[in-house]
């Protein structure tokens, strides 16, 4: 089949790529677009490492044909960083040791963003349920949670 065109917004600019049919979002960041920031595990929707926000919602883009997003607002972890410094859930996984080898981290972000962006005052058992989807083997889950309870109160203007 041949390929085609598909414009959407990604990290707040309008994009235009050329794609095979059920090119995946994920590979098209990664192998297209040079965006790593998110990973690639599993391949088959079940580690979470490949999250992004696609109209303010996380989904694993391993899943996502390309042209499916036609149109739809995706945000990865690069469109979360701000230029200069880190966006609060990152300084706060940093601040408590939540990252090890790093290679869950992004998408834990991602799917920390959505949640908070639902859900500004989340519970312990909402951050675990919000991050159920994600796996990290290193950490052990416990600094992760801290983190994102954290980045609420940071986000929240009550300190870490
Ligand atoms: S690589 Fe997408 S869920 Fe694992
Ligand atoms: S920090 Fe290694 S998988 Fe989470």
């Amino acid at each position: 089949m041949a390929s085609k065109i598909v414009s959407f917004k990604l990290n707040g600019r309008e994009v235009e790529v050329m794609v095979k049919p059920l090119t995946t979002l994920q590979a098209l960041l990664r192998e297209q677009l040079g965006l790593t920031a998110t990973k690639t595990g599993c391949k088959q929707g079940g580690c979470g490492s490949c999250t992004v926000l696609v109209n303010g919602e996380a989904m694993t883009s391993c899943l996502l044909p390309v042209e499916n997003v036609a149109g739809q607002d995706v945000t990865t972890l690069e469109g979360l960083t701000p230029l200069e410094g880190l966006h609060p859930i990152q300084a706060a996984f940093l601040d408590k040791f939540a990252v090890q080898c790093g290679y869950c981290t992004s998408g834990m972000i991602v799917a920390a963003k959505a949640l908070l962006d639902h859900n500004p005052h989340p519970s312990r058992e909402e951050i675990v349920e919000a991050l159920s989807g994600n796996i990290c083997r290193c950490t052990g889950y416990e600094p992760i949670i801290q983190a994102v309870q954290a980045a609420a109160d940071s986000m929240n203007g009550k300190g870490a």
